[in-house]
């Protein structure tokens, strides 16, 4: 039997290597599986050799122990990869594609999956709907930061890449399909960029700078990125964005300055509920993000918010934080007629056309948001380096096939 490594969530601030089994077409019991998965047939999956796995802020929750994820989760929902198996009912997908796996697991089969909605199906997470690899209370289905990963509902839920050299030569670009490049181009579209748009994004992580260079596609006249990280923010410089620093105030004043105008058509949160304050030394303030996009959105525009919001987090500043509750100006966003999209990207809805853009080197993701290839055995200084701020995406190689 095949060797698998994996990384995995030991406790708050703590990843590590471990061995698991290779995967099977059954779900087998673990660390987070939920019981109502464990013996299910997947009888539609492929297994897939690991071609990149990056590592992402919603691992960053998990791992500074801001979630419930239990120890010896295996990490990963970032996902590329050369298929190996597939599994008796998979009848397009082949043995040796190389694809990307949208991190949202879907079925293809219930209502929300018909209505393009595959990041609340209804059918794989006993929970709750919406599910995701090596993700608590996603259903349990085991994490892609390993050398193999099992993908139910081949058929379905994978993105092939048409030609195997050419994906080779863009691998870096392409890994970011699993996740962010959608995740950032939802976030702009929901916020309703378009041609001559202004927009705010807040947050210069992976995600931001992902939604910045969605802007840029589609057509925004100028693309604000706020965040308090000054190498996050050089980054977001490099290609094209204004930016504003935060550690020294909030955004608007800094908008008028550059814009001449205190507000913007269309507004991103790419930070989640572990957003800071504003201003010099400002600590934690899981609101802030929300109630400065509602201040500085234009009366009649929209939200995108990919940022992450719990429902428990262990470590929230407050009673209500810990439950997930914070303390919104909602009137202010009501009386202005914003639109809100909250949730997981439908990765599915997008992920195609931005891999044509890709192919076609109409946009270079992997450039922007500094994607860096690091062996797995690393992972655990790549996680370290992400929380500290790193202005890098870290993409784990655990089987070779980034040079
Ligand atoms: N909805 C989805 O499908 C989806 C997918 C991927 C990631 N996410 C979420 O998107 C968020 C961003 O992901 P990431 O990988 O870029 O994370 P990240 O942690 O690398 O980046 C977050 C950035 O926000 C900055 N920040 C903190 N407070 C801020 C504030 N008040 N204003 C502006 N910036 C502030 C931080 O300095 C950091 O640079 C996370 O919450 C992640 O869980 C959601
Ligand atoms: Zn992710
Ligand atoms: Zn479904």
């Amino acid at each position: 039997m095949t060797g698998n490594k994996a990384v995995a969530y030991k406790g708050p601030g703590k990843v590590e290597l471990i061995d698991i089994d290779y995967p099977t077409f059954e779900l087998k019991d673990g660390p987070g599986v939920n019981p109502a998965n464990v013996g299910r047939q997947v009888r539609h999956g492929v297994i897939l050799k690991t071609v990149a796995t990056n590592i992402c802020g919603s691992d960053q929750h998990m791992v500074r122990g801001r979630t419930t994820a239990p120890a010896d989760l295996v990490l990963g929902h970032e996902i590329t990869g050369e298929v190996v198996e597939v599994g008796p009912d998979v009848e397009f997908i082949k043995v040796g594609d190389i694809c990307s796996v949208p991190f949202n697991i879907a079925c293809g089969r219930c209502r929300n999956c018909k209505e393009r909605k595959t990041g609340i199906c209804l059918n794989v997470n006993p929970d709750r709907p919406g599910s995701a690899y090596g993700y608590v209370d996603m259903g349990g289905w085991v994490g892609g930061q390993a050398n193999y990963v099992l993908v139910p509902y081949a058929d379905w839920n994978l993105l092939k890449f048409p030609d195997k050299d050419q994906a080779l030569e863009k691998i870096m670009d392409l890994a970011m399909l699993s996740d962010i490049f959608p995740t950032g181009y939802h976030g702009a579209v929901s916020a309703g960029v378009g041609v001559g748009s202004t927009v705010y994004i807040a947050g210069a992580g992976p995600v931001g700078l992902a939604a910045a260079t969605s802007a840029q596609l589609l057509g925004a006249a100028v693309v604000i990125v706020g965040d308090m990280n000054t190498d996050r923010l050089a980054r977001a410089r490099g290609f094209g964005c204004e930016t504003v620093d935060l550690s020294k105030g909030g955004p608007v004043e800094q908008i008028e300055q550059l814009i001449g105008v205190p507000e913007v058509d269309c507004a991103v949160d790419a930070v989640g509920f572990e957003a800071k304050g504003h201003g010099a030394g400002a600590q934690e303030a899981p609101a802030t993000v929300l109630n400065s996009l509602m201040e500085v959105t234009a009366a009649g525009g929209a939200l995108g918010i990919p940022g992450l919001y719990v429902t428990g987090d262990p470590g929230g500043v407050d009673e209500a934080a810990r439950k997930g509750s914070l303390s919104l100006s909602l009137g202010t966003g009501w009386a202005k007629s914003l639109s809100f999209t909250t949730g997981q990207c439908p990765v599915m809805k997008y992920n195609r056309q931005l891999m044509m853009a890709i192919l076609h080197d109409k946009v270079h993701i992997a450039q922007n948001v500094n994607a860096k290839a690091i062996a797995l055995e690393d992972a655990p200084k790549g996680y370290a380096e992400f929380d500290a701020g790193a202005a890098t995406k870290y993409v784990l190689n655990p089987n070779g096939y980034l040079s």
